[in-house]
């Protein structure tokens, strides 16, 4: 079902712009346009040097505005292809008045053109679509095709972070990790029955566990060498 664009959504867009990196070269055509660079600058975007990590299809981002309050030494970057999600991900570090966090409008099959070769430490994938029908894999956030790209922003020492509670996808994800060369570590089949102290739950996850479904977990490196 395709979402109606939310009543004042570009007003609203205005009053967040601050937190939001504003980048236009891959709107035109993706596939051209992920051969063109216009880097960030994080040092400036952040006005310090601390590790980025990135998070994607951060939705309305719950989990990265708490991940940030957790970590206000390290920068974030969350991306959302649809602009009438992030808005209210934007709204919510905006009122916690968070400023190590910021958002791009961007598909991550363009994050080539805007984040440099190794610059990122930890990749966040939480919940991704698991688009089961046939025909969709390739748009999958853990096919090949976006390993790749991970292992291009990755820095060295870099790790993805995952979950969804969809079994399917989990297998899926560990068989493209494993094959593209990332190795797993701290894998849980039942996250909340786990005993990892450290988790943040998104906007999916909450309404999931709600529902008693368990929740798989996963963390993936790129081992040295590789
Ligand atoms: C099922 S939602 C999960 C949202 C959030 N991570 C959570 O756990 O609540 C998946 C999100 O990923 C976004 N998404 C899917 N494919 C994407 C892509 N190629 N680039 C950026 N965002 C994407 C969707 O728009 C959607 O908001």
């Amino acid at each position: 079902m395709r979402m109606r664009r939310k009543h004042n959504l570009d007003e609203r867009l205005e009053q967040v712009s601050d937190l939001i990196i504003e980048r236009t070269i891959a709107d035109l055509n993706m596939k051209t346009s992920v051969a063109k660079k216009d880097y960030i600058d994080f040092k400036q975007v952040f006005g310090n040097a601390n590790a980025v990590e990135l998070e994607i299809g951060c939705g309305k981002g719950k989990y990265i505005t708490d991940l940030a309050q957790r970590h206000p030494d390290v920068n974030y970057i969350a991306i959302e292809m649809l602009s009438n999600v992030i808005v209210e991900a934007c709204e919510r570090a905006k009122k916690a008045g968070l400023k190590n966090v910021r958002f791009m409008i961007l598909r991550a099959e363009c994050l080539q053109s805007y984040f440099p070769s190794h610059s990122v430490a930890r990749i966040h994938i939480n919940f991704p679509t698991p688009l089961p029908q046939k025909g969709y894999e390739k748009q999958r956030l853990t096919n090949a095709k976006f390993l790749n790209i991970y292992k291009d922003v990755l820095a060295s020492g870099g790790e993805i972070y995952h979950k969804t509670d969809n079994m399917n996808m989990f297998e899926y994800s560990i068989c493209q990790l494993s094959q593209n060369g990332f190795a797993l570590k701290n894998v849980t089949l039942d996250l909340h029955n786990s005993g990892f102290e450290d988790n943040i739950m998104t906007e999916h996850e909450v309404k999931y566990s709600e529902m008693d479904m368990p929740i798989y977990r996963l963390e993936a490196y790129l081992p040295e060498n590789n």
